[in-house]
């Protein structure tokens, strides 16, 4: 199963396995970490799964759709590494990728 790397709003590190096939956000939430809302359970219309991706995986995710680019701006902490969790399929590509859950709006 490919490896993910939570960082927490403590700045505490975490590696969590997850099935491929999840989305990233589904692979955080069922890892415990209540941090990440994801109030819409993954329909791109609440922008509380708002993660910061590590720049080395920046080009193998896909592209942000205007709805989730359009979520992202409504929040502060914002950055060009920016994603919603739920829109990223976790797959063996993705093996190693780290995240850091973003600031509370
Ligand atoms: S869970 Fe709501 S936008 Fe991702």
């Amino acid at each position: 199963m490919p490896k993910l790397i939570v960082v927490n709003r403590a700045g505490e590190e975490s590696t969590v396995e997850a099935a491929s096939g999840l989305t990233v956000m589904e692979a955080i939430r069922d890892n415990g970490f209540d941090e990440l809302l994801a109030l819409c359970g993954g329909c791109c219309s609440c922008a509380t799964c708002h993660v910061h991706v590590d720049p080395a995986f920046k080009d193998k995710l896909p592209a942000l759709s205007t709805d989730e680019d359009d979520l992202l701006d409504s929040s502060d902490d914002r950055d060009e590494f920016s994603r919603l969790s739920c829109q990223i399929p976790f797959t063996d590509d993705l093996d190693g990728l780290k995240v850091r859950i973003a600031k509370e709006d």
